[in-house]
C-alpha cells in the first residue's frame, strides 16, 4: 500500500509532484494561498511525509497532527529556520533540504544585486520611467565600480563559492569569514572586524539560526566603509533592518541589495526599506528559474521517495539523521 505524503502546495514547477504521485499517496493542500497551521493539521494525520516549501512553519504541533507514521520532512529550499529540528529529532524524523541544486542561480542573482545596487539601476531606471531623462548630464547616476573592488562573504559555502568564482571573473579580491572555511584558491579567511572593515561589498551567505540572528545590527553596519554594499539573499533575520534603515539614510553605508526580509511576504504593508532609493529590494528570487526550482522540487521528492522506501535521505539537514529512526509511540 502506497504511503500517504502530504504537500504544502498542489501546484510546484517541473515534475516533481506528478512523480511523487506515482510513488505513494499524495495530499495537497489545495488552496491557492498559503496554508495556515490549522490547515495543515488537517491534511496531516496519518502521513508519512511531509514536502514543505521554506516559509512554511513544520513545527511540533504539525509533526504530532501527523503522528507516529511521520518519516521524514522534507523542504523544497536550502534554508531551514522553517523547521522545528529538536522536535524533528526527538520524534526520530529525517529533515532534508535543497543544497546545491540552487547555488549556482541563487550566486546570479546576489551578482545581480552587486551590480544593480553598485551602478543605482533601481533609481537610474525609475527616472528613465518616469520620463525625467532630458538630457545627458556627467553627475547623473553615478555609482561605485564593481570591478576591481573587494568582495566579503559572510559564509563560504556552496552558494558563497559560487559568488566568488563570479566575483574573479570581475577582477575582485575575495575574503570570506566562516568559522568552518579555511582559505582556498578563491578566498581568504578573515575576521569578521577585519571582513567588515575591508569589504567594498559585504554578502551574506549563512542560513538564519540563533547564531546569526540579526549578525548584522548597528555595531557591524558602523564598521562598514561608508562607500559598502550589504547584499542579502540569505534570510531577512540576519540583518536587523532597522540599523540598516538608519545606515543607509544617514550615508553610513553606500547601498545595499536585498532579497529576504524579516517580514515575508509584504503585501501592501511594505518594508521602509523597499521605497530607499539606495536599496535595491527584491521578493526572494534568489533561487526563481524555472530549471532550478524545478530541480529543487525533485530533489525533495527524492527525498521522501528514498526515506520511505528505508535508503538513505540524499540531503538531510546537517545535524539530521539520514534515515528514520523508531518514531515516539510507533
Ligand atoms: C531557499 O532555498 O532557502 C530559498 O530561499 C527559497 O526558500
Amino acid at each position: 500500500m502506497k504511503k500517504r505524503v502530504l504537500a504544502t502546495r498542489e501546484n510546484l514547477p517541473g515534475r516533481g509532484l506528478e512523480r511523487l504521485s506515482e510513488g505513494a499517496e499524495l495530499v495537497a493542500w489545495p488552496g491557492a494561498g498559503k496554508p495556515g497551521p490549522a490547515d495543515l493539521a488537517a491534511l496531516a494525520p496519518g502521513v508519512s511525509g511531509v514536502l514543505a516549501l521554506g516559509n512554511d512553519p513544520v513545527d511540533a504541533a504539525l509533526m504530532d497532527a501527523a503522528g507516529p507514521s511521520l518519516r521524514v520532512v522534507a523542504l523544497a529550499s536550502m534554508g531551514f529556520d522553517n523547521v522545528d529540528r529538536v522536535a524533528a529529532a526527538e520524534r526520530g524524523i529525517v529533515v532534508t533540504h535543497t543544497p546545491r541544486v540552487l547555488a549556482e542561480t541563487t550566486a546570479d542573482l546576489t551578482f545581480a544585486l552587486i551590480l544593480a545596487a553598485r551602478r543605482r539601476l533601481g533609481a537610474a531606471g525609475a527616472s528613465l520611467a518616469e520620463g525625467s531623462w532630458g538630457l545627458f548630464r556627467m553627475h547623473d547616476y553615478l555609482g561605485l565600480d564593481v570591478h576591481g573592488a573587494t568582495l566579503g562573504l559572510i559564509g563560504y559555502g556552496q552558494i558563497g563559492r559560487a559568488v566568488a568564482r563570479r566575483a574573479h571573473g570581475f577582477g575582485m579580491r575575495v575574503i570570506h569569514h566562516d568559522p568552518y572555511a579555511p582559505d582556498d584558491d578563491l578566498s581568504t579567511s578573515v575576521g569578521l572586524a577585519a571582513l567588515l572593515a575591508d569589504a567594498d561589498i559585504v554578502s551574506l551567505h549563512v542560513p538564519l539560526t540563533e547564531e546569526t540572528r540579526h549578525l548584522i545590527s548597528a555595531r557591524e553596519l558602523a564598521a562598514m566603509k561608508p562607500t559598502a554594499t550589504l547584499v542579502s539573499t540569505s534570510r531577512g533575520g540576519v540583518v536587523d533592518e532597522e540599523a540598516l534603515l538608519d545606515a543607509v539614510r544617514e550615508g553610513r553605508v553606500h547601498s545595499a541589495g536585498l532579497d529576504v526580509f524579516e517580514r515575508e511576504p509584504m503585501g501592501g504593508e511594505l518594508s521602509p526599506l523597499v521605497a530607499e532609493p539606495n536599496v535595491i529590494a527584491l521578493p526572494h528570487i534568489g533561487s526563481a528559474t524555472e530549471a532550478t526550482r524545478a530541480a529543487m522540487v525533485d530533489l525533495a521528492v527524492d527525498n521522501i521517495l528514498d526515506v520511505l522506501a528505508g535508503r538513505p535521505a540524499r540531503t538531510p539537514l546537517p545535524g539530521s539523521t539520514a534515515v528514520a529512526g523508531a518514531p515516539v509511540g510507533g
